[in-house]
């Protein structure tokens, strides 16, 4: 059902592998509620050609970028501008990408080079691209950026390995560079932690299956869909949520407060 809440805003959203990506489902909702956007991910995740799907069906173009890249960066910015016919009021930075959790390394054996990668696609890359918008004055007033984490930010899940010092790191940047961009250019910043997703990332995680039943079953709520994100989002995106910045909210149907729930309790008293 479409509110109309992002009439005339335009932007650019990362990260849409497949149908099940987080970035497609919220670039359909976006789309829904008035938006336009233009569509990007790394070049070699385009060999794939589902995104042109996506494109066609949102009336968005699509432009390569290596979010390691800040050429390519540069190249997004400024074409999206040109195409979108002026500044940007919303970005979604959806990516994520670990090649210890891939390689089945553990996180006490990592291979550092490997380490390096993942911070950088996974991490870093969210600090260029707010350096690369900021430099060219690329966003509108009240505009809105959102990163997509997870809690392992904050807690300790064995098997994310190497991805939540990645997401400790994309949280803080979002504080910190949600500073300067609040004060220069009345920007917010947000990093949205979700609930366990069956997506090419979140599958790729060792033991997800019980990953994702665990947090079901512990959550007062239950787990946060993709669309729950892709709707959060919208309204982080919208004129509704202005002097909401520097936060990391979760969207996990509670799972983030608990200690345990009796649904939990039942299977460890019966096993
Ligand atoms: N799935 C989950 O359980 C879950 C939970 C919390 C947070 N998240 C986060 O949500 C975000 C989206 O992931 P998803 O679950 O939709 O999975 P996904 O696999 O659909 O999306 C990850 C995206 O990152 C892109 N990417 C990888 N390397 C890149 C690079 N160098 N340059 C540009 N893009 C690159 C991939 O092509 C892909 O589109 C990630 O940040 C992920 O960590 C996922």
């Amino acid at each position: 059902m479409s509110h109309g809440l992002l009439k005339g805003k335009k932007g650019i959203i990362f990260g849409a592998l497949d149908p099940n990506s987080i970035a497609w489902i919220t670039a359909e909702r976006v789309f829904e509620e008035g938006g336009t956007f233009v569509l990007t991910n790394a070049p070699v995740a385009m060999r794939m050609g589902q995104i042109n799907e996506l494109a066609e069906k949102t009336n968005s173009k699509v432009i390569p970028a290596d979010a390691t890249s800040l050429e390519d960066l540069e190249k997004l910015v400024s074409d999206s501008m040109e195409i979108l016919g002026g500044k940007l009021d919303f970005v979604l930075h959806s990516i994520g990408m670990s090649i210890n959790v891939r390689k089945g390394k553990s996180y006490t054996d990592q291979n550092y080079d490997w380490t390096h990668k993942g911070l950088d696609v996974s991490a870093m890359s969210f600090h260029r691209v707010m350096q690369t918008l900021y430099k060219n004055d690329a966003m509108n007033e009240w505009g809105s950026i959102v990163a997509l984490s997870y809690m392992a930010a904050q807690r300790v899940f064995p098997d994310y390995n190497d991805m939540a010092d990645n997401k400790a790191f994309l949280e803080s940047v979002a504080r910190s560079f949600g500073y300067f961009f609040g004060k220069d250019k009345k920007v917010r910043v947000n990093t949205i932690s979700q609930s366990p997703t069956p997506t090419t990332a979140g599958k790729g995680v060792k033991g997800f299956d019980g990953f994702i039943k665990y947090a079901d079953k512990m959550s007062p709520l239950g787990n946060a869909t993709a669309m729950d994100c892709a709707n959060y989002t919208i309204t982080l995106f919208s004129d509704l949520t202005r002097r909401v910045t520097l936060q990391n909210l979760y969207n996990d149907g509670g799972f983030s407060n608990m200690g345990v729930s009796d649904g939990i309790m039942d299977i460890i008293e019966n096993s």
